[in-house]
Parts: structure tokens; C-alpha cells; sequence
């Protein structure tokens, strides 16, 4: 049963949505096709639509509250997607997963504090330690050659290991955004064991759990930080997984009592509620019909990412090879063009992209120094958009290059 419609695009000029009406603003021109901001272009699911529809027409849009179906609504999910098993209790509302971050940072660090993140990395890792005052560690990810011939991010957990004598906290991206990388059990085990060692709170951004590639799990840290002495909670939302992100709502689980309570009166101390209406609504429809989704999702998505990797098969980028998100992480330093974030006259590797091509990326070096070089493309459009989107890459190309 089809749940959506991937060939119809729902957001459009106009409507006040990022992707489109920052053009001009991040790109200089609006003719872009907008190819950036981590949403999807086509329509959420139609069991939240529908949903969103009934509560609108109820009119009753008053202080909201999870109720003992919410709850149960993520557990569900939870124990049903990931395995991940865990009581009601332990569920604490957010409004999203950065403020989490915010919340987190001012509970469980002290004034001036390191706190470590891993870029290439989602930008609001770098200001949301910044913001609060705390000092960011930098543990850049290392590029491996993978069996496949390809190459993917691993950690280095060298680093991690000296960085973290010093630091209070860790920022984890898992999955990863932009590296695609679903981390496996191994890998989160040496952090919880680096994390454990040295008394670092670690918390898990999981808000791209639901979306991996046919044939790939993801490893909630859950599931390797339980019992092993390492102080930990994730935060994560369904705003990815079921294209709700403007609706805004995620959730920390945190099985840790005393944990918990921290974080709760830190969350209570900022006064924002425990929810929108919408948000519930839509994460209770989500959670409870959209069993299918992400399959259905990801199926429609590996047909864009494998359009974009044979477009490119013989020009000078080079993709790395997504086990989750929508979002494909390209490098592009063997097009030999200069990339540099603070001089706006030097960004010729940009410009290639908007100018000559078009298109509307993310520049990776917002991602921090690791990402130099990169662009990201978001593969959540219906696949004639980025069919067209690869014609007019490869015309820029021939055009650029055979000079
Ligand atoms: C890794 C990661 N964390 C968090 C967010 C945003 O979360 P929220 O909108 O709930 O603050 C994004 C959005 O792209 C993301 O990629």
C-alpha cells in the first residue's frame, strides 16, 4: 500500500518553507533547485495528514500534554523499529532535538566546560556548544577506504580517548549527518568503554534512527551504553523519518532515574511545555500507522541515491556510500576549485554548483574544516527532480571542464 505520493513536490515557493524561500538569501538567486535543508520535498504520509486534518477540525488547540497513548505510541516504536525496549517512564517531551542539546549542555556541564563533537557534522553541533558558553572539542572524523573499494567516516578513537580526559561531554550524531554513517555496535562500544573511562556524558542525536538503506540496522547506543558505566541518554524526534520537521516535537529517553530528573528540571526551568498540539498528533499517527514507512521510504530514496552515483560515475566527485539519512555527502575536491568559507570571493567551488549548475546544495565546510571541499545533496525529491538536477550537474560539468 502506497502511503504517500514521492512524484508530488508539497512544499513550493511562497508557502514559507526554508528550502525555497531562503534561495535568494543563501544562494543569491532563487532559480536554484533547492537541493539543501533536511527536509523532504513531497507530502508527509497521508495516516499524518489525516490525522492533522481530524485535529484541526476539532478546534481544540489548547495547552497540550502526552498522554499514556504518546507514550506508549514511542515505546511502540521504539521496541517495534529498533529493538530498543524501554517503560514509558523514561520518555521526557522536547520541542526538538537542538534546544535538547541546549538543555543538556547546561545540565550536565559546568560553565566553560569541553564539550566534544565529531565533524563533519549537522552546523548546530558547533553553535549549540558555543551558545552555552562551553568550549567545543573538535574529534574529526577519519576517512577510510571500505572493502567495497569505497570509503566511509570512522572515528579516531585515539583522540577521543585523550580529548575526553578533559572533556564533560560528547555530542553524538547517530546516524551520522552528513557522513551517512549508521554506526555499528563495535564502534559505539569503544566510545561507551572511552566515555565510561573518563567520566564523559555522552548524549546520543538519533533523529536519523528510522532512516536507513534496505539490509541496514540501526544500533541504538542504547544498546551497548546500558550496563556499562557510562553515563548517557539520546534525544530524537520523528520530524525526519515522517517529514513533520516544521511541525517541530522529539523526545529524550532516559533510563537513568537521576539523570532523568536533571534534565527534566532543566527542561521544566525554560518553561517551553510539553508539547504542541500538533506535534502529539503527528507523532501519535506516525508512530502508530507508519510501521511501513521508512521501508517505503528508503526503497524511493536509494533510487535517487543511485541516480546521483551514476551521474557522477565519471566526473571528479566522489560520493561516499550512505548506510542512512537522505542526505548524500559528495566529495568534490577533485574538481581542483577553491572552497573557502570566510571569503565570499573565493568559493569557486559554490559558485560551480549555483552559477553553472544550478543547484542549491549545502557547502560542506558549514559542517566544519573536515567538510572543505564537500557538498551535500538531499535526495528527498521525487526522482524527476533529481534526474533534472543530474542533467544540469553533468552539462556545468562538460561545459567547465572541456574547456
Ligand atoms: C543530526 C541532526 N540533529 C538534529 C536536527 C534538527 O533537530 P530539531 O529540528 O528537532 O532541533 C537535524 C536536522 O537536520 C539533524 O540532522
Amino acid at each position: 500500500m502506497s502511503q504517500t505520493d514521492f512524484t508530488r513536490l508539497a512544499q513550493y515557493p511562497g508557502s514559507g518553507c526554508e528550502k525555497y524561500d531562503r534561495r535568494a538569501e543563501i544562494f543569491g538567486r532563487e532559480d536554484v533547485i533547492p537541493l539543501w535543508v533536511a527536509d523532504m520535498d513531497f507530502p508527509a504520509p497521508d495516516f499524518v495528514t489525516q490525522a492533522l486534518a481530524a485535529r484541526l477540525a476539532d478546534g481544540a488547540f489548547g495547552y497540550a500534554k502526552p498522554t499514556a497513548e504518546h507514550l506508549s505510541a514511542i515505546t511502540g516504536w521504539l521496541a517495534g523499529q529498533h529493538d530498543w525496549h524501554v517503560g514509558p517512564e523514561t520518555i521526557v517531551p522536547v520541542p526538538g532535538v537542538v534546544p535538547a542539546m541546549a538543555m543538556a549542555i547546561r545540565a550536565f556541564t559546568t560553565p566553560g566546560a569541553r564539550v566534544i563533537i565529531q565533524p563533519p557534522v549537522y552546523f548546530p553541533f558547533f553553535q549549540v556548544v558555543r551558545d552555552q558558553g562551553r568550549e567545543l572539542v573538535e574529534n574529526p572524523l577519519v576517512e577510510q577506504a571500505s572493502a567495497d573499494g569505497g570509503r566511509r567516516y570512522v572515528m579516531d578513537f585515539a583522540a577521543l580517548e585523550a580529548q575526553a580526559r578533559e572533556a564533560e561531554m560528547l555530542l553524538l550524531c547517530n546516524p551520522h549527518n552528513p557522513g551517512g554513517r549508521a554506526w555499528d555496535a563495535r564502534e559505539l562500544e569503544q566510545v561507551v568503554a572511552i566515555c565510561a573511562r573518563h567520566g564523559v556524558m555522552v548524549m546520543s542525536d538519533e533523529i536519523h534512527m528510522d532512516l536507513t538503506y534496505p539490509g541496514i540496522r540501526h544500533t541504538p547506543f542504547a544498546r551497548v551504553a546500558d550496563a556499562a558505566g557510562c553515563r548517557w541518554f539520546t534525544v530524537t524526534a520523528p520530524g525526519k523519518t515522517f517529514n513533520t520537521a516544521g511541525i517541530g516535537g522529539g523526545y529524550a529517553v532516559i533510563p537513568d532515574a537521576a539523570i532523568r530528573e536533571r534534565f527534566d528540571r532543566e527542561r521544566r526551568g525554560m518553561h517551553l511545555g510539553e508539547g504542541s498540539v500538533f506535534g502529539l498528533t503527528a507523532l501519535k499517527a506516525a508512530y502508530t500507522h507508519g510501521t511501513h514507512w521508512p521501508d517505503e521510504l528508503m526503497a524511493h530514496i536509494a533510487v535517487n541515491r543511485d541516480r546521483v552515483i551514476e551521474a557522477v560515475s565519471d566526473l571528479p566527485i566522489e560520493p561516499m556510500w550512505p548506510e542512512a539519512t537522505y542526505l548524500l555527502w559528495l566529495d568534490c575536491r577533485g574538481m581542483g576549485l577553491s572552497d573557502a568559507a570566510a571569503d565570499p570571493e573565493d568559493r569557486a567551488l559554490q559558485r560551480f554548483f549555483i552559477d553553472e549548475a544550478g543547484l542549491g546544495l549545502s557547502q560542506g565546510i558549514i559542517f566544519g574544516e573536515a567538510g572543505r571541499g564537500y557538498m551535500r545533496i538531499n535526495l528527498a525529491t521525487p526522482t524527476r527532480v533529481m534526474d533534472r538536477a543530474m542533467a544540469q550537474l553533468r552539462q556545468a560539468a562538460v561545459r567547465v571542464f572541456s574547456q
